[in-house]
């Protein structure tokens, strides 16, 4: 057994996902993290480091929730949807209003989304972070409704969450193009989700750090120092957020590349292979509310290639990160680059490099790792503990098993979610793990971890709907 650095409250379940006891075992004590994040209309990722409503946390718990309560699914996304701003953003963090503004930084007093983002239409009455995240969520409401298609029919769920969701990717298609190539970019290394990832730090160094005296972390009372960014980093964070925030929370002005107004501005592969599979998963919200599939599809189309031409490469083996401001790539391989495997039709040739390298020497899949790590196990920069920095995340895992089985690789997409569902169990649904051990980093009963463990358990026992998109 292992321990974790906060310690979980629900017991640890080892070594028995593979019996149908030891599956109920495991379903029951993720239905209680879940149960026990659950705050009345949404869930927190953790009651302790991440205390309100995170966005794409939102969308992994959502599918979680489903195999639990359908009701309490499509309630998560709604509370999510309706702190969306008039631009069509979706903010990475919804603030809850109970919660001390000591609890989390930056609070709602350094985001001030309310007044500093009223010209982009931030909500009045509901205090949000400026940024976004990785766009899960039409995925997220199209696997809700199919977990069961008849209560979401009766209460009118795609209805209401279609033309939001058409709204967000219509802020990314246009607002977020910065680099006029046809796929959306990040403006701040949370917006990706992979904080803390080695890509991010050549395109950080021209980043002036605000000084560590101008703001408290609140991360490190819950989480150890040497699992989380560090304190430059942080500042480098903080000083981008706030010149966001200065400028109103503006995506476009002063053009593109070294003219741009932001200090960071990047293309991921991973934002975006989430991106056209949402895309494709409103194509089929579309087709079930009997309106028009086809510009869905179109775009899901352009975005793929926009895809393969500008972040594939194929001497590394997996797509890299675009750096706009200096045009270049970011020679780091990432598991950012892996996650373009979600993606449906991609060229024959870059799924099979693709297989090969999730299993090759720099990710280890199935040989030395148990799950991918998130960063280059042969990489200058990997650190088997640190946030994005090598451990292993669960939800990129069951992103990555979706991949695999969509690509009909399915002996490896069945290992893979066995190795989830009996690692998470057993290191108390941590919030991640050492790729080579298994060992429990971060915090502990996080939600996504036990989200994705109640979707999988869910597949397993009704096998025929695990490839479903
Ligand atoms: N994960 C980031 C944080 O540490 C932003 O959500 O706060």
């Amino acid at each position: 057994m292992t321990a974790t650095t906060a310690g979980p409250s629900t017991p640890l379940v080892t070594g028995g996902s593979g019996t149908r006891t030891g599956r109920r075992a495991l379903r029951a004590a993720a239905s209680r993290v879940l149960l026990a994040n659950w705050t009345g209309a949404s869930t927190v990722p953790s009651h302790t480091l991440y205390p309100h409503q995170w966005s794409w946390d939102s969308a992994f718990i959502a599918v979680g929730l489903s195999r639990l309560s359908p009701r309490r699914a499509q309630r998560e996304l709604e509370t999510l949807l309706s702190a969306q701003w008039d631009d069509g953003r979706i903010p990475h963090i919804v603030f809850n209003p109970a919660v001390p503004l000591d609890a989390y930084f930056p609070s709602p007093d350094f985001w001030r989304s309310s007044t500093a983002g009223a010209t982009a239409g931030a909500p009045r009455d509901i205090e949000t972070s400026g940024i976004v995240q990785p766009p899960v969520h039409a995925l997220a409401a199209w696997l809700v409704h199919e977990s069961d298609p008849e209560t979401s029919g009766r209460r009118g769920f795609l209805a209401r969450v279609y033309p939001r969701l058409t709204a967000w990717h219509g802020y990314l298609h246009t607002n977020r193009d910065l680099g006029g190539h046809g796929l959306a970019s990040v403006l701040h290394p949370w917006e990706p989700g992979m904080d803390n990832s080695p890509c991010w730090d050549r395109p950080l160094e021209r980043v002036d750090p605000a000084p560590a005296t101008s703001f408290r972390r609140a991360d490190l009372t819950h989480g150890d120092a040497a699992d989380r960014p560090t304190d430059l980093d942080y500042g480098r964070y903080v000083r981008l957020a706030a010149d966001y925030r200065d400028r109103g929370y503006t995506d476009t002005g002063a053009g593109v590349g070294a003219a741009a107004p932001h200090g960071f501005v990047v293309e991921d592969p991973g934002f975006n292979a989430f991106l056209i599979v949402s895309e494709h998963a409103l194509a089929a919200i579309a087709l079930t509310l009997g309106q028009d599939p086809r510009p869905h599809r179109e775009r899901a189309r352009a975005l793929t290639t926009a895809l393969v031409r500008r972040l594939w490469h194929p001497e590394a083996g997996l797509f890299l990160c675009h750096d706009l401001r200096t045009d270049t790539p970011i020679e780091e391989k990432s598991v950012t680059g892996l996650l373009p495997l979600l993606v449906p039709d991609l060229p024959g040739h870059v799924v099979e490099a693709l297989l090969r390298t999730a299993s090759g020497d720099h990710f280890g899949l199935g040989s030395t790792t148990a799950l991918a790590p998130s960063y280059d196990l042969r990489g200058h920069s990997f650190d088997s503990s640190r946030y994005w920095r090598g451990p292993a995340w669960f939800n990129i895992n069951w992103a990555l098993e979706r991949g695999l089985r969509q690509h009909g690789a399915l002996a490896r997409a069945d290992d893979l979610r066995q190795t989830i569902l009996t690692s998470a169990g057993a290191s108390g649904f941590a919030e991640y793990v050492d790729p080579r051990t298994g060992r429990a980093r971060g915090t502990a009963d996080f939600s996504w971890t036990a989200a994705v463990v109640l979707d999988l358990l869910a597949r397993t026992e009704e096998p025929g709907k695990g490839a479903g998109r």
